[in-house]
C-alpha cells in the first residue's frame, strides 16, 4: 500500500490548516502511524509567513511547537503529491475543486465530514476573533485528526 499523505487546506495557511497539520502529526505519532502531513492555503497573502501568533500559542499550550511552519499556497500538483486533501471549510473546498487537475489522484473532501454530527460543516475561521476561537479550532481539528488516524489504521 502506498504511504498515506495528507494535506490540509484553509484560506491563509496561518490559522486553521497549520493547527490541523500539528494535531494530525501528534495523533499519528501517538498511534505509531507513519504518514506524511502538510498544510496549505487557497490564498497567497501569507506565503512564507509563520503561523498566526495565536495559533502558535494554542499549539504550544498542547505541547507542540509550530513556529517553524511556513505558509504556502495550494497548487494543482498537490493533487498528485497527496493521497488525501481535506478542506477546512466549504469555500476552500470549492476553490480546491476549481484547481483540481482532471487526472488528479488525491481524494478531496470536507474535513469535518469525518466527525460524527459535524458532517457538512466547516472549521470556523478564528482569524478575526479572539483567543477562545483558537481553542475551538484546536478542538475541531483534533477530533478530525483522531478520525483520520482511526481510518488510516484500519
Ligand atoms: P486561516 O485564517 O485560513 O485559518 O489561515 C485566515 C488567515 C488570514 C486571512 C484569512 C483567514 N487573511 O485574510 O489574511
Amino acid at each position: 500500500m502506498t504511504q498515506a499523505s495528507v494535506l490540509f487546506v484553509c484560506l491563509g495557511n496561518i490559522c486553521r490548516s497549520p493547527l490541523a497539520e500539528a494535531a494530525l502529526r501528534a495523533e499519528a505519532e501517538q498511534a505509531g502511524l507513519d504518514i506524511v502531513v502538510d498544510s496549505a492555503g487557497t490564498g497567497d497573502w501569507h506565503v512564507g509567513d509563520a503561523p498566526d501568533p495565536r495559533a502558535q500559542a494554542v499549539a504550544r499550550r498542547h505541547g507542540i511547537d509550530i513556529s517553524g511552519y511556513r505558509g504556502r499556497q495550494a497548487k494543482p500538483a498537490d493533487f498528485h503529491r497527496f493521497t488525501h486533501i481535506f478542506a477546512l471549510d466549504s469555500d476552500n473546498l470549492a476553490n480546491l475543486r476549481r484547481i483540481r487537475p482532471a487526472d488528479g489522484t488525491a481524494s478531496l473532501s470536507l474535513l469535518m465530514d469525518l466527525v460524527p454530527g459535524r458532517e457538512g460543516s466547516g472549521v470556523t475561521d478564528p482569524y478575526y476573533g479572539n483567543d477562545a476561537g483558537f481553542d475551538i479550532t484546536w478542538d475541531d481539528v483534533t477530533r478530525a485528526a483522531r478520525a483520520i488516524v482511526a481510518r488510516l489504521q484500519t
